[in-house]
């Protein structure tokens, strides 16, 4: 969810206002997505990097995550949505992390959408806890270093029991991963919008999924070899 910022700036408008109507997109986009029966969704609100901005920027961003958590919760509890938090959550403030808490359980029994935010989240973040865990389970002989694949790297990560993204949406115009799920991503079609987040609504979302509906994915196989799968299914 990126271009909050410019999008306030643009009207004059403190950055701040930007994350605020960036709430509203949120908002849209998880409807959007129980009405098209998606079944996971992940957004990136807050990366790992994003305390080094003003203190100030910093507070607003928690005081509209705790707000926010507060006021859609029954909505999501309606709509069937599941929230959970991935990322480091110890370095926010006690209250907000016991409101998360809190959202996780009361949730908990939703099965429609799983909704999970990233927050204080970074791929390299997630890749290097799933590195520690493995190295404590080695050092404690319940595991061997030969059994480390994919899959037991995997398991160690943030998303572990939900499959990979199948596609990544960024707004607000640059075309880069920004330390998301790195490993998570590694066949994801990839999806660049110029569109500042709060003008991202539901027809932009919309015409994301169309275009991703359009692709061809391969994953590693030739465009004949899938025609020839198609054809036997
Ligand atoms: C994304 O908008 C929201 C967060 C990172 C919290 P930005 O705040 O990055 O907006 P720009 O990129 O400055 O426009
Ligand atoms: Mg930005």
């Amino acid at each position: 969810m990126d271009g909050n910022g410019r999008w306030a700036r643009q009207r004059n408008l403190p950055r701040t206002a930007g994350h605020r109507a960036g709430v509203r997109s949120v908002r849209a986009v998880v409807e959007e997505s129980v009405r098209l029966g998606i079944r996971a969704l992940t957004l990136f609100a807050f990366s790992s990097e994003n305390w080094r901005r003003p203190r100030s920027e910093v507070g607003v961003l928690m005081e509209l995550f705790m707000s926010t958590l507060r006021a859609e919760l029954r909505r999501m509890a309606e709509n069937g949505v599941r929230l959970r938090i991935i990322g480091d959550r110890a370095a926010f403030p006690e209250k907000l992390q016991q409101r998360i808490a809190e959202a996780e359980e009361i949730t908990y029994g939703n099965d429609r959408l799983v909704l999970q935010v990233a927050a204080n989240y970074g791929g390299r973040w997630d890749l290097a806890a799933a590195a520690r865990r493995l190295a404590t389970e080695v050092a404690a002989g319940t595991l061997t270093a030969e059994a480390i694949d994919e899959a037991a790297v995997t398991a160690r990560l943030a998303f572990a029991d939900l499959p990979d993204p199948d596609l990544f949406i960024r707004t607000g115009g640059e075309q880069r991963l920004s330390n998301f799920l790195l490993w998570q991503c590694a066949y994801s079609e990839l999806y660049f919008t110029a569109l500042m987040w709060p003008d991202f609504g539901v027809d932009a979302y919309r015409l994301a999924l169309e275009d991703f509906a359009r692709r061809q994915r391969r994953f590693g196989l030739t465009g004949e070899q899938l025609r020839a799968e198609s054809e036997t299914d």
